[in-house]
């Protein structure tokens, strides 16, 4: 894919001229989406370094990680990395083994982050970051509103727009022994069950995730 330097005014959402990289990095402009042809949302195209200051404080303060497999769902992340793997523009999320979101990511291949601006909202955080999708909706509980994706299938949430496209390319399962034993001991307790919220003895999979578009939800 050859990269463009100048900013690109697109149309239809699968024009011929939408390689990854402008998509991701490169295109700064409205573009009208479906929705917003109905007089609702607009996403603002980002180029997503520009967004990497705020994308890194808020993440230890809890953004969504969403999956639409069975349903849509969302899981606050707290860790997570902005980057470059084999020269693709990357997401790389942790998920621990009991999630009902790791068999939603198994199943699709894709998942969008959502993240707030500014500040994190408590109910959000609350039901999203303790609280299973394999129990509850949490569309309905944290009163999220979805927005169409653009390339992917799973929606990303207007209460935090900052929206991240990603189809996973690979996932490795870490090596408990391979971690610092201080690390491990706090993080991985052995006899704390995979189904508490927080720390608990079930290892993370890493999901590295290609960045296949980026906007803001206005
Ligand atoms: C601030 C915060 C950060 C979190 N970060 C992660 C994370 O990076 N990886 C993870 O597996 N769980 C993390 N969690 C826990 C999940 O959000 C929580 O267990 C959630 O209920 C899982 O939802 P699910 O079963 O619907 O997937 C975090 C929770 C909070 C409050």
């Amino acid at each position: 894919m050859k990269l463009r330097f100048k900013s690109t005014t697109i149309g239809a959402v699968n024009a011929p001229c939408r390689g990854k990289f402008e998509a991701a990095y490169q295109i700064s402009h409205y573009q009208r989406s479906k929705s917003a042809m109905k007089g609702e949302k607009m996403k603002e195209k980002i180029k997503v370094t520009d967004y990497a200051k705020i994308i890194t404080e808020m993440l230890p303060k809890g953004i969504l990680l969403n999956t639409n497999g069975d349903k849509f769902n969302s899981m606050v992340i707290g860790w997570g990395n902005l980057g470059t793997l084999w020269g693709r523009p990357t997401f790389l999320v942790y998920v621990r083994q009991s999630r009902y979101t790791k068999s939603q990511l198994d199943k699709t291949g894709e998942f969008s982050i959502s993240s707030p601006l500014e500040k994190t909202m408590p109910l959000i955080s609350k039901v999203c970051g303790s609280m299973s999708g394999r129990d509850i909706d949490k569309v309905k509980e944290a009163g999220l509103t979805l927005e169409e994706p653009e390339i992917i299938r799973t929606p990303g949430v207007r209460e935090y727009p900052l929206t991240l496209e990603c189809k996973i390319l690979y996932s490795q399962d870490q090596d408990l022994a391979k971690i610092p034993e201080d690390i491990r001991e706090r993080m991985y307790p052995q006899d704390v069950p995979g189904t508490e919220p927080m720390a608990n003895r079930d290892f993370h999979t890493m999901y590295v995730g290609e960045i296949v578009d980026a906007y803001l939800i206005r």
